[in-house]
């Protein structure tokens, strides 16, 4: 394991907030992990923070812990049975980079998920999704180390419990008890392209393409440019992508709503859910593009914050506070944040 003291978290977060750790500590291994946790984890700082790429957190002030890094990566293709795979990845590749080596192999499912920033490990976690696709969806396994004892355990596709943007990784019981050290995928051999959501089959038209004949690496480029043309790209403008989950209300809640707003978007979850585009809500809101000192919301996505260069963290969660209580005083809902605050 490597450890580092006093190191700027700037490189280790897309918002681009400089903070430091007391204590950043690598490992390349699942071994190199348990045999610290068995040796020497007693002598680092406390608490722990396991991050990934930190596409998906805001730091608020220096971290007095310990940041825990995977460096482990490798692609492994572990079973075949009929037209499916099931392929196993380090929990410190890129996302993305796991997704493009999966389409080249002829491994099928992701797609719809190119481009999102951060690692494999953390989209487990957060069970990342886009255009129509989650990945737990895709999850057979995740494989861990306890930080108490080193010990391994695999959660299997149920035991993670994933819903919209959760799993058990982030719940109470379980939150910063497992580093993840690999993730099982269960892909599939023919390409069965998912060109549902909003907006995709107009892309693709437009790029010339034969939606019936349309290939994963196409759907992939595709994805790449709709998510270019409406997000900010962190390594220009700092960002974590949505910075709230889309509120999910019942539907007394939601034809209460219709009443006034009759042109309200949804999405139908199912007979009595529906989840409204926190975007709208921020919009219709009047926060579209405003700032707030050197944070402000996106012009193009208001669903996303944007440092715009030297922000701090709390300047960020000002912004995020005055956008949900305009969004509670003007809708009666409550948005809340996708991002984790440290
Ligand atoms: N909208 C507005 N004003 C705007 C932009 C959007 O009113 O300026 C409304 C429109 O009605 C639009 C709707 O918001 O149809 C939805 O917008 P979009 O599909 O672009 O995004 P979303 O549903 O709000 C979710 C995910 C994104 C993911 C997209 C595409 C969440 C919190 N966000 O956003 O995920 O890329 O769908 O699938 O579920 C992320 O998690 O970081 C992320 C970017």
């Amino acid at each position: 394991m490597q450890i580092q003291h006093n190191i700027s978290l700037l490189p280790h977060n897309t918002f681009g907030i400089d903070v430091t750790a007391n204590i950043i500590a690598s490992y390349n291994s699942e071994e190199d992990l348990a045999n610290a946790v068995k040796t020497c984890f007693h002598a680092l700082a406390k608490p722990l923070l396991h991050i990934g790429e930190g596409s998906n957190l805001l730091f608020t002030k220096d971290f007095p812990g310990t940041v825990l890094l995977s460096k482990i990566v490798y692609v492994e293709k572990l079973s075949q049975s009929g037209r499916q795979v099931i392929v196993r990845a380090g929990s410190g590749m890129n996302m993305d980079d796991f997704i493009a080596h999966a389409i080249s192999k002829g491994w099928y499912g992701l797609e719809n998920l190119s481009k999102i920033p951060g690692q494999v490990g953390a989209s487990a976690v957060q069970n990342i999704g886009a255009y129509g696709v989650e990945v737990g969806n895709c999850i057979h396994a995740v494989n861990c180390i306890s930080l108490s004892d080193g010990s391994n355990k695999t959660f299997t596709h149920d035991e993670c419990e994933f819903s919209y943007r959760h799993s058990i990784f982030k719940s109470r019981e379980y939150k910063g008890k497992y580093a993840i050290t690999s993730v099982d995928y269960c892909l599939n051999m023919d390409f069965n392209p998912n060109l549902d959501y909003a907006g995709i089959r107009q892309q693709i038209s437009s790029a010339g393409i034969d939606a019936q004949h349309i290939s994963a690496k196409e759907l992939r480029e595709i994805i790449i440019q709709i998510r270019d043309s409406k997000l900010p790209d962190p390594k220009v403008l700092g960002n974590a992508g949505s910075f709230f989950m889309n509120p999910i209300v019942d539907r007394l809640t939601f034809e209460r709503l219709t009443t006034t707003y009759p042109n309200i978007p949804k999405y139908e979850l199912s007979d009595n859910l529906v989840k409204i585009p926190a975007a709208w809500l921020i919009e219709q809101s009047g926060w579209k593009g405003r700032s707030h000192g050197r944070a402000a919301v996106h012009h193009i996505q208001p669903l996303v914050l944007v440092n715009t260069g030297g922000a701090t963290g709390n300047e960020i969660c000002e912004l995020s506070d005055m956008v949900r209580d305009s969004v509670f005083a003007k809708f009666g809902i409550s948005i809340k944040p996708e991002v984790n605050f440290i």
